[in-house]
């Protein structure tokens, strides 16, 4: 009995998850304002349930746009029609994403689960396996990490902070790594800071200098629900899982549901879009928990949001073109930052606020944080910058984690020694 229950659960696992077979991650470069406009004009066509991974922003700035097997043929025939530039970056998804599931397999395995020792990080790994990290990273160091449930999330799971620190009362960093959940080299490398943190702890002066001045905070699953709609239904779901009133649409984008320009440029008042603002600033559960935890806090002195993917690294502001008062310092801090970055694997980065660097957008995670008074605060996107895009394979996990370990430490040790 329990046998056919588990090959039951087993076939609905496998019947339900989204299969991308021949679907294709397009590459656009629109040459003038015109082409922008009329590759923006195919977000209007919800029929064809495109996916924009990237853009569309302005002419000579590339657009990455996932495209199913059905619409291929239709927006490569319009691009062609106007004479759009186009490649093709991903010529099947799903190869890819079988790739990423055989390593999972291979990857799991028992002594993961006994010890974060003999954990693999060069893997993706599940929610739960996750947690059990973080049970286990938390009983190995009882008197340096422990686990804070700063709420629940819509579908009721814990959201779950780590607390990495050595006396009370201290000023804190932030750091949060898989909001959007697709963005699955985030959390892989947000394990790897959590075992970093504890292995240097002691050893390392500069990290053991931090942590006797400041807290730092991990969430590491960011958005649970997500995350794990990304491993058992579409592996490309970006948003939270709320549903949404007088539509079958579901999910908030949750960098977009934040009280800094909230509604504004770079934000969608349509349900069904990946940019979806949601129904109100702090709609979302996921977003709720951060705010009343930062507030309640009152002394977290630097912030850092990790999303993939572009090798960016950016600062406040995303909504307006104003300049953030500290955006001198920003800019000097984020420089040393990258060259750290790029000292260890050559991976190049651009650095800048987010409305010049990227995009407009409004309702972000750093504008509100930066409003708040954190002075600061910084966004990262991880690999890559577009070849494999949110199905980055298993085997660059840990040389981004710690090429960005070598930013985060800039960041921080800079947070640390210009305390305010
Ligand atoms: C996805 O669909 C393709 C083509 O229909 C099929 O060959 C393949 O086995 C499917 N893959 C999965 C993981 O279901
Ligand atoms: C920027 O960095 C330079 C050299 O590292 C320093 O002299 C200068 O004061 C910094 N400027 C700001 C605004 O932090
Ligand atoms: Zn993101």
């Amino acid at each position: 009995m329990k046998g056919v229950l588990a090959l039951l659960a087993l076939v609905a696992a496998v019947t339900s998850l989204e299969n991308f077979s021949g679907q294709q991650v397009l590459r656009i470069l629109p040459a003038d304002e015109e082409q922008v406009n009329l590759v923006r004009e195919l977000e209007n066509y919800e029929d064809l349930q495109l996916d924009f991974w990237q853009g569309p922003t302005k002419p000579e700035k590339f657009v990455d746009i996932r495209v199913p097997f059905f619409s291929l043929q239709d927006v490569k025939v319009y691009l062609e029609s106007h004479n759009i530039q186009y490649s093709i970056m991903i010529k099947d998804l799903q190869a890819l994403l079988d790739e990423e599931r055989r390593d999972m397999k291979i990857g799991r395995s028992m002594e993961n689960a006994r010890s974060t020792n003999a954990f693999n990080f060069a893997t993706y790994h599940t929610f739960d396996e996750i947690n059990n990290f973080i049970d286990n990273l938390v009983a190995e160091n009882p008197s340096l990490v422990s686990k804070v449930v700063i709420g629940r999330s819509y579908e009721g799971r814990p959201l779950n902070v780590l607390k990495f620190s050595t006396g009370a009362n201290r000023p804190a960093f932030w750091i949060d790594t898989g909001i959007h959940s697709r963005e699955w080299v985030t959390q892989a490398s947000g394990l790897w800071f959590a075992k970093k943190i504890v292995t240097d702890y002691g050893r390392d002066p500069s990290l053991t200098a931090t942590l006797n001045s400041l807290d730092i905070f991990l969430e590491i699953v960011t958005n649970p629900d997500g995350y794990v709609f990304s491993h058992t239904s579409n592996r490309m779901w970006r948003k939270t899982r709320s549903p949404n009133a007088g539509s079958t649409c579901i999910g908030t984008d949750p960098n977009r549901n934040w009280d800094a320009g909230f509604g504004g440029g770079g934000s969608s008042s349509n349900p069904c879009t990946e940019t979806y603002r949601g129904r109100a600033a702090h709609s979302e559960s996921e977003v709720k928990a951060i705010v009343d935890f930062v507030k309640s806090h009152g002394k977290i002195k630097g912030f850092v949001s990790i999303h993939s993917y572009s090798q960016m690294l950016l600062y406040p502001y995303g909504y307006t073109t104003a300049r953030v008062p500290d955006s001198a310092e920003l800019d000097n801090v984020s420089r040393a930052a990258v060259n750290a970055l790029t000292s260890l694997y050559g991976t190049k980065y651009t650095y800048g606020s987010i409305i010049s660097t990227i995009y407009q957008a409004s309702g972000g995670t750093i504008d509100w944080t930066y409003n708040q008074g954190i002075k600061y605060s910084y966004s990262f996107e991880l690999r890559d910058t577009g070849r494999y895009g949110f199905a980055l394979p298993a085997n660059q996990i840990i040389p981004t984690a710690e090429e960005t370990w070598l930013a985060l430490t800039v960041l921080i040790e800079h947070t640390r020694d210009n305390l305010y």
